[in-house]
């Protein structure tokens, strides 16, 4: 808390969170009342009022000492214990420690706000969103388990036997987490794996420490013991120490494709038990733009998915298909639409974009600029302030798909036109990247959008609307291929991922 008591310049009138936008209609919505209480938006003078704390010193949040070797290998000794204790206490009793840890979030939402936007770097909107998807994980994991994880499933018993078919823990599960979501992601994680009864060790991105911290205070305050989830901070060394260990029981990691890759080797180089692997990574996610789309709608949706959060999601829009007939003024109506984003501070209510995370992600992003700019037509350039790590959106025109090869995690959109008679190729170019995580498609015939969505196996398809932002029950999250190993985040089947399946036949 100390860290937060700083001098604020907050002005301005925040827009309406763009989650409001792309939250579902209240009656698809009602099957989550349990993330009925969450962070109330409505007021946001009181918000603002809290935050006034919160200042522009710029001085470091923290200095945080990095876990060493030894202790993370002492902390899966200890986890191991931690399994004893928490894989049979009654899942009742686990989810109740959740729904107190949703409760103390929503409790504390100005200090993890507050932390996001300093550590984070992340825009008051988007910081209100990650609080709200946080504390869902909780809640929802929590009926999750409770309908999962109770007296397990009764089967036929033909010949005399009393069947059951019961879900439980695994045992240590490593739990890696990455920088751009570090409080939802981190918990979303975690308590997923917390719910199937797993001891857990968490090792968070090198970024974004104090937030995890915190995090973590808070679920040993809710109940979960404190051998059954411990903290192990520094960079990818560490993670690759634990993932290395003999004694864990699954790793759930979110990240890059390359890391992800870097883990899956590990894990099978490893003799001893064969330990799966739940990984989501990145994706070059497209949109499909045909001639029927409403234009101003394509305009507001393409800018919200591909510059919101300074690009810095997986889910966000890296390329855009338009058909020919109306990219001119599709182009135009983005470009206008990107002119009114606001770069600047994070801290000020009335930002769009704030910085991306780090002087490393800003000169991959540059160098990348300064390629398109050779190779590429320039759309659009904005302007960025010229201290800090901000990178100004980008809009360049590529002559095909295949000139981007890989996810640049930031706000550059590339577009690429095509012609009615190129759809198929279209959807072969999506299909070759092999990444599935989002897909848009905009257009008013039916029959098109079954052509796109039923040939590609993309974890999650938007129609006529953007490809950012799912909601916890409601659009469960992950992806395929280079974008991951296929579980949905958020979903109905996500939690017996981390569990074993036991069948208990008693002869009665
Ligand atoms: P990253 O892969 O660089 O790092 C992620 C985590 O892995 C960090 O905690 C890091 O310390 C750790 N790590 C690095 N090397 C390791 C190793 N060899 N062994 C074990 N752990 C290691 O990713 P990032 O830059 O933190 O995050 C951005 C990436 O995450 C993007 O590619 C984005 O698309 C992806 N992402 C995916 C999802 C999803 O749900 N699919 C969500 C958010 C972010
Ligand atoms: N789940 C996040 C989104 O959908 C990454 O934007």
């Amino acid at each position: 808390e100390k860290l937060l008591q700083r001098p604020a310049t907050i002005i301005g009138t925040p827009k309406q969170a763009r989650n409001d936008h792309i939250r579902p209609p209240r009656a698809l919505y009602q099957p989550q009342r349990i993330n009925s209480r969450g962070i109330e938006l409505g007021d946001r003078a009181a918000l603002q009022a809290l935050l006034g704390d919160i200042g522009a010193a710029r001085r470091p949040l923290s200095t945080m000492a990095a876990t060493t070797a030894e202790q993370a290998v002492a902390a899966i000794a200890a986890g191991r214990k931690g399994f004893a204790v928490w894989s049979t206490t009654p899942a009742e009793v686990r989810a109740a420690a959740l729904e107190r840890a949703g409760d103390l979030l929503e409790q504390r939402r100005t200090t993890f706000i507050a932390l996001l936007q300093d550590e984070g770097g992340k825009t008051l909107d988007d910081c209100i969103s990650e609080v709200r998807e946080a504390i869902d994980y909780c809640r929802y994991y929590a009926a999750e388990g409770r309908r999962l994880f109770g007296d397990g499933v009764a089967l036929p018993g033909p010949t005399g036997e009393s069947n059951t078919l019961r879900l439980r823990g695994r045992g240590v599960v490593v739990a890696i987490s990455p920088w751009n979501f570090p409080l939802a992601i981190f918990l979303g994680q975690v308590t997923a794996a917390l719910m199937a009864g797993n001891a857990v060790v968490a090792k968070p991105a090198e970024q974004t420490p104090v937030i995890a911290e915190l995090a973590v205070t808070l679920l040993h305050e809710a109940g979960v013991p404190p051998e059954a989830l411990q903290l192990v901070q520094g960079d990818g060394a560490i993670g690759a120490a634990l993932v290395a260990h003999p004694d864990i029981a699954g790793v759930v990691f979110t990240g890059s494709t390359e890391v992800a890759r870097a883990i899956n080797r590990a894990l099978a180089a490893k003799d001893g038990p064969i330990v799966p692997l739940i990984a989501e990574t990145g994706g070059i996610n497209a949109m499909i733009v045909d001639a029927t789309a409403l234009p101003e709608q394509v305009a507001d949706d393409v800018v919200a998915s591909a510059f919101r959060s300074a690009g810095q999601r997986c889910s966000a829009l890296r390329l855009l298909f338009v058909q020919d007939d109306v990219a001119d003024r599709t182009i135009e109506l983005i470009t206008g639409s990107a002119r009114e984003l606001r770069l600047g501070d994070p801290r000020d209510p009335a930002t769009h974009i704030g910085p991306v995370i780090d002087a490393e992600a800003k000169a991959k992003l540059d160098a990348h600029i300064a390629h398109m700019r050779r190779d590429a037509r320039l759309h659009y350039a904005g302007d960025a302030p010229t201290t800090g790590t901000y990178v100004a959106p980008h809009i360049f025109e590529l002559r095909s798909a295949a000139e981007l090869t890989e996810e640049v995690f930031g706000p550059i959109l590339h577009v690429v036109r095509y012609n009615a008679s190129e759809l198929d190729a279209v959807v072969g170019a999506i299909a070759a990247s092999r990444y599935a995580l989002t897909l848009g498609v905009q257009s008013r015939i039916d029959e098109t959008v079954a052509r796109i969505v039923d040939r590609l196996p993309v974890g999650n398809v938007y129609v006529n609307r953007n490809i950012i932002g799912a909601v916890i029950g409601v659009q469960p999250f992950g992806g395929s291929g280079l974008s991951g190993t296929g579980p949905k985040a958020g979903g109905p089947h996500y939690l017996p991922r981390f569990a074993l399946e036991q069948t208990l036949s008693i002869n009665t």
